[in-house]
């Protein structure tokens, strides 16, 4: 008796230590895939989509629901995780663009739209796209866990976010660049690229959209209240036309003055 409940016991320790360090390796242990520069990277599962799990990607993560409301936190999320479905089902994507690069941009692409009073990353005068994409660099920066990342890979940050909301020109740079446009604007306009509809609503269930449209039309009526002239002559135009009192007041659009 007293042998069989030591067995038992010793089960349930072994059961118990395996248990924990698979927990622990829990987030790496879903396999590896190599990226263009034949690093293998950790990863792990969310809304059934296969990401990159890395320290900073996971900093950022953290970083950017600290930093935004719950809406911009499921929003970038989306965006990142239909960004990176569009690069799964291409085969030229897959090879070439840098998963930890697209996705440290695309979860940190909204900085900009931090409301919290004082924000250190919310200047007066710049374009919303152009805070978040120096608030990222200064992320990678003090976030190098380790290992500085070389400028070229901070520059693509920098230009995926600054230019996410310019598809003119966004999809003319690096597929880097154009991942993480494609996967915000994935967000707005439902699934395409490759990504069906069943991996589309996979991710949203697991970060609905419910807010979307109101959180976004709240911040970009806030930009155009508190910074109208970097959103003049912008996408977010209309917006200061319709919401905000004396909205065209502020606008001095460079090349009118070549039409007088
Ligand atoms: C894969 O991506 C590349 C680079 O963006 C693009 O040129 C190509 O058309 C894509 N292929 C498919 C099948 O969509
Ligand atoms: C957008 O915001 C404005 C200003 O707050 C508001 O008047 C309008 O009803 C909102 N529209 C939607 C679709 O949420
Ligand atoms: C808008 O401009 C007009 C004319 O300058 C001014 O009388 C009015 O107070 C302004 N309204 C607001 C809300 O600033």
């Amino acid at each position: 008796m007293f042998t069989i409940r030591l067995a038992f016991g010793l089960r349930l320790i072994l059961a118990t230590l395996l248990f924990s360090s698979l927990a622990q390796a829990g987030p790496i242990s879903t396999g590896h895939v190599s990226d263009r520069g034949q690093r293998a990277y950790p990863r792990r599962t969310l809304g059934g989509v296969s990401v990159i799990d890395t320290p900073i990607v996971r900093a950022a993560e953290t970083f950017a629901r600290q930093h935004g409301q719950d809406f911009v936190y499921k929003h970038i999320m989306r965006s990142w995780l239909f960004g990176t479905l569009i690069i799964q089902h291409n085969e030229t994507l897959r090879a070439t663009v840098d998963p930890e690069v697209h996705a440290v941009a695309a979860i940190l692409h909204d900085l900009g739209w931090d409301q919290t009073d004082g924000s250190p990353m919310v200047s007066p005068e710049r374009r919303f796209e152009v805070d978040g994409a120096i608030a990222a660099r200064d992320f990678i920066r003090s976030h190098s866990h380790g290992k500085r990342w070389e400028e070229r890979r901070v520059q693509l940050v920098w230009d995926a976010i600054a230019l996410h909301t310019q598809d003119s020109i966004a999809l003319f740079k690096e597929v880097d660049v154009q991942v993480v446009q494609k996967g915000v604007v994935m967000d707005f306009e439902g699934p395409k690229f490759g990504v069906t509809e069943d991996e589309y609503a996979a991710v949203a269930r697991e970060f609905p959209r419910d807010d979307l449209q109101h959180g976004v039309n709240e911040t970009i009526t806030w930009l155009c209240t508190t910074k109208p002239k970097s959103t003049y002559d912008t996408w977010m135009q209309p917006w200061g036309e319709h919401f905000v009192p004396n909205y065209t007041a502020v606008g001095s659009r460079v090349f009118d003055r070549l039409l007088s």
